[in-house]
């Protein structure tokens, strides 16, 4: 990207190669030259650097929406949260507005909050302990395939009712859907697969309505829901299984990948965080901060106004760049640096306004479950040739791939499920 101080246009998209490659350096550069920029890319659109100016388009919903159409028959899509928008139906509550989103997330909230993620705790240390059970006496595994995508998926789909050895179909669909820039020849399989998946939850639904839904799941609750006396639509009921499964699958499992490689880097961190395990929490939101696994956030703005002293017009849209307002040196000191102690840390990874992330407790909950399981079981470990990371950030940015080798160990003596080892790599 290049940029002349003061002029306000750029090409910049967020999905290309060249952005994965350059983010850091893009990130400074505008932040410091250009914070309120138009992109002439992906039919044009704003994009703000700085953490202040992420904050007052985040926490002023009445101007800034997240509410999005998709006409299926044509496919066109107008707003939604995403730069180029996905041609898929609206995710609920992430797409909606006041009083929509209200009524969502009041049925979503007590399902996604801290007593879910002390209730899952013990489901999720019992798939970690499996997983690594699986490998440990090899002495080498793929940590995104055989660890982390797996987990999240399976903790995922546990809240949500679904069976857990269709954890695959779920995982790689959004595995897929997340780190493929929409251009890409492969894109348009991706949707296929989602297609898959949509397919798969009409069917959940359906089965549901036919043969009851007992049960304490996701899915039982949205069916169960009633509001005025009437049932939620299916379309909603849908979108908002597909919202939980979009933010739940790939988000933390970039996070936990992008944690592993860097303390494969950096030892001493990784040796100070297995002796002192008390550092925990408070390293954890500054790799929230220093990997903001969720790259950027849109909104279209829905009435005139101004952002940094700079018009907005109804109508367009804007891209926030998460990750670099993230390392904003205005707020936070030693930006491009991870201090594991850094307190406090500000960081907005989970978002900000109405919409901050629903699922943080459930996040952070299968982030140490899964990092803890590593210093515990693994703690030497190298990694090898190989690593790849997504060859697009935006939406997430994540790793496709992390080999690792260890010292082999003994396995934990509790049994690996039959369905986890017939569908984990
Ligand atoms: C490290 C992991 C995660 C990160 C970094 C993350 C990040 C975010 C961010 C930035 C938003 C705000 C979107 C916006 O303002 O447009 C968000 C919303 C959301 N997240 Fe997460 N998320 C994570 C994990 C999860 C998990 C585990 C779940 C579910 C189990 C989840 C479900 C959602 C949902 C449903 C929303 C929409 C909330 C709303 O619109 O009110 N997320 N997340």
């Amino acid at each position: 990207m290049a940029l002349d101080d003061g002029k306000p246009e750029i090409s910049l998209d967020f999905e290309s190669p060249e952005h994965a490659r350059d983010w850091q350096a893009t990130g400074k550069e505008l932040r410091s030259k250009c914070p309120f920029a138009w992109s002439t890319d992906n039919g044009g659109h704003w994009v703000v650097s700085r953490y202040r100016d992420v904050l007052r388009i985040v926490q002023d919903d009445s101007v800034f929406t997240s509410g999005k159409r998709f006409d299926p028959a044509t496919g066109i899509v107008e707003g939604g949260v995403a730069i180029p928008p996905m041609p898929v139906g609206r995710l609920i509550p992430a797409e909606t507005d006041r009083p929509e989103w209200d009524l969502f997330r009041g049925i979503l909230n007590p399902r996604l909050g801290p007593r879910a993620a002390d209730k899952y705790k013990a489901r999720a240390q019992s798939f970690a302990t499996a997983l690594v059970d699986r490998v440990i006496e090899t002495g080498h595994m793929d940590t995104v395939d055989q660890f982390t995508n797996p987990l999240t998926a399976m903790v995922t789909l546990d809240l949500l009712g679904f069976p857990l050895e269709e954890w695959a179909l779920f995982g790689d669909t959004l595995h897929a859907l997340t780190s493929l820039a929409k251009n890409d020849p492969s894109y348009g399989q991706a949707l296929a697969m989602a297609a898959v998946m949509d397919r798969r939850i009409d069917e959940e639904i359906e089965r549901r309505r036919v043969e009851g839904h007992p049960g304490d799941d996701i899915i039982a609750h949205l069916m169960e829901t009633r509001v005025d006396g009437e049932p939620l639509a299916h379309a909603d009921i849908h979108q908002a299984i597909f919202n939980i499964i979009a933010g739940g699958v790939d988000t933390t499992t970039a996070l936990t990948s992008s944690v592993i490689f860097h303390l494969g880097k950096h030892p001493e961190q990784r040796e100070r965080l297995r002796a002192d395990r008390s550092l925990m929490p408070i390293a954890r939101e500054e790799f929230l901060r220093f990997f903001s696994p969720v790259h950027g956030l849109v909104r279209t703005v829905r009435s005139d106004s101004e952002v940094a002293g700079h018009p907005v017009v109804e109508g367009e849209r804007i891209y926030m760049f998460l990750a670099a307002a993230n390392r904003d040196p205005e707020i936070f000191e030693e930006p491009e640096e991870v201090i594991l102690e850094r307190f406090p840390n500000r960081h907005i990874a989970f978002g900000a306004g109405i919409h901050r992330c629903i699922g943080s407790f459930l996040a952070r909950m299968m982030f140490d479950v899964m990092l803890g399981t590593l210093l515990d079981r693994i703690p030497d470990y190298e990694l090898l040739e190989g690593a790849a990371l997504y060859p697009s950030v935006s939406p997430i940015n994540g790793w496709v791939n992390i080999p690792i080798r260890f010292t082999p160990g003994q396995r934990s003596g509790d049994p690996v499920p039959a369905w986890m080892d017939a569908s984990v790599k």
